[in-house]
């Protein structure tokens, strides 16, 4: 993928998000209208990310070049619709929220040791830690710029977003203390670390397209719940074995000793075999942590992606998904209300 042919619609499309949030021929016209915003964010982006010496830009076009889904520009888009569409000041929010995303990717394999992200290798496993986390805070400056020419409200939005974002990351990191229920815990650490963007997005749009001011808080909830489910998927998928399809390596997360959904629930299952099972994946990713080799754990992790736990991961994930379609009953009968429904039908309903 070169900047040149990247067009954030094709990619989602690629990825069938676009066909199944955009069904039916009511859509059409919204389906033609959001491509035209994600050609401009894409745009946007690209030059963006060519502002200084070669050294930097490349390291931070790299990930934005191999490609993603710009799942949250996509909703920004969709939520400017319920006021007067993507003006400028939308397409500028989005690029700095996609941009904030993109450096968040940067950190998140080096805190999680991913060897592999969006189809390449991760960023550290080609520069070092040090390239990476300085590219990711690069990434995070120019998006504040962007906020910044907004004004007040844009650059409040950025940093109490970046905040719950970071807290969710180090939460996720410090892991449940006493008296925390573990998957109580978990649920917050998601809707902070994942919610925190997608909410922000959602928001954006309708705030910055001078939509009604009644829906902002709906739309902050919705992008919250959807961005909760979407994790949920993440989990599922992270236990994936079809590494082509996610970009990623499977069971990166547990085999770092990232607690995962399905794994919390198998925590709470008292029948023999799961107890067994959890014992040899801890047992697993102790040995791992000492520099054993990450495939010893591939056998235990086919069993947990078979398992009830896992099952019920994507159950809840549903759960959520249906919480944040119930929260647009406020917004008026459309083609806007029905994509954003699909759009949150959509996120539970991937593979990658
Ligand atoms: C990955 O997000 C990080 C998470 C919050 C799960 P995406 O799945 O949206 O990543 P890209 O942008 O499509 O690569
Ligand atoms: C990513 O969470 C969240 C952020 C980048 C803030 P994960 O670590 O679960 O996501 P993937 O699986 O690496 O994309
Ligand atoms: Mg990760
Ligand atoms: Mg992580």
């Amino acid at each position: 993928m070169t900047p040149s042919s990247a067009s954030g619609s094709r990619i989602a499309g690629k990825l069938g998000l676009t066909d199944r949030i955009f069904a039916g021929p009511r859509s059409r016209r919204l389906l033609s209208t959001v491509e035209t915003g994600l050609e401009r964010v894409d745009a946007n982006l690209a030059s963006e990310l060519r502002v200084t010496d070669s050294v930097a830009d490349s390291a931070s076009r790299y990930l934005y070049e191999a490609g993603g889904k710009r799942v949250r520009p996509m909703l920004t888009l969709l939520t400017a619709q319920l006021g007067e569409g993507a003006n400028d000041d939308v397409i500028a929010g989005a690029t700095a929220l996609e941009m904030t995303h993109l450096g968040s990717l940067y950190h998140d394999d080096v805190m999680d040791a991913a060897d592999k992200r969006r189809g390449v290798p991760s960023a550290h496993a080609v520069w070092g830690n040090n390239v990476a986390i300085l590219t990711g805070d690069l990434l995070f400056s120019r998006a504040s710029q962007i906020m910044a020419r907004l004004g007040d409200r844009a650059i409040r939005l950025q940093a109490d977003t970046f905040e719950r974002l970071v807290l969710g990351q180090m939460h996720e990191t410090v892991g449940p203390q006493e008296g925390d229920d573990p998957v109580e815990f978990y649920l917050q650490v998601l809707a902070d670390k994942t919610g925190s963007l997608i909410a922000a997005a959602a928001q954006l749009g309708v705030i910055f397209s001078n939509g009604p001011r009644e829906l902002e808080d709906a739309m902050f909830q919705f992008g919250d719940k959807v961005g909760v489910a979407f994790q949920l998927l993440d989990d599922v998928i992270d236990l994936s074995d079809d590494p082509d399809e996610t970009g990623k390596v499977p069971g990166t997360d547990l085999r770092a000793g990232v607690p995962t959904m399905p794994y919390l629930l198998l925590a709470t299952r008292t029948d023999a075999a799961s107890v067994a099972l959890l014992t040899r994946i801890d047992a697993g990713v102790a040995l791992i942590a000492d520099g054993a080799d990450p495939a010893i754990l591939d056998a235990d992790l086919s069993e947990l992606r078979e398992h009830e736990a896992t099952q019920a991961t994507l159950d809840l994930a549903h759960q959520w998904s249906s919480e944040a379609i119930a929260v647009l009953a406020p917004l008026p009968e459309g083609p806007v209300r029905e994509a954003l429904t699909r759009f949150a039908q959509a996120v539970v309903d991937r593979s990658s």
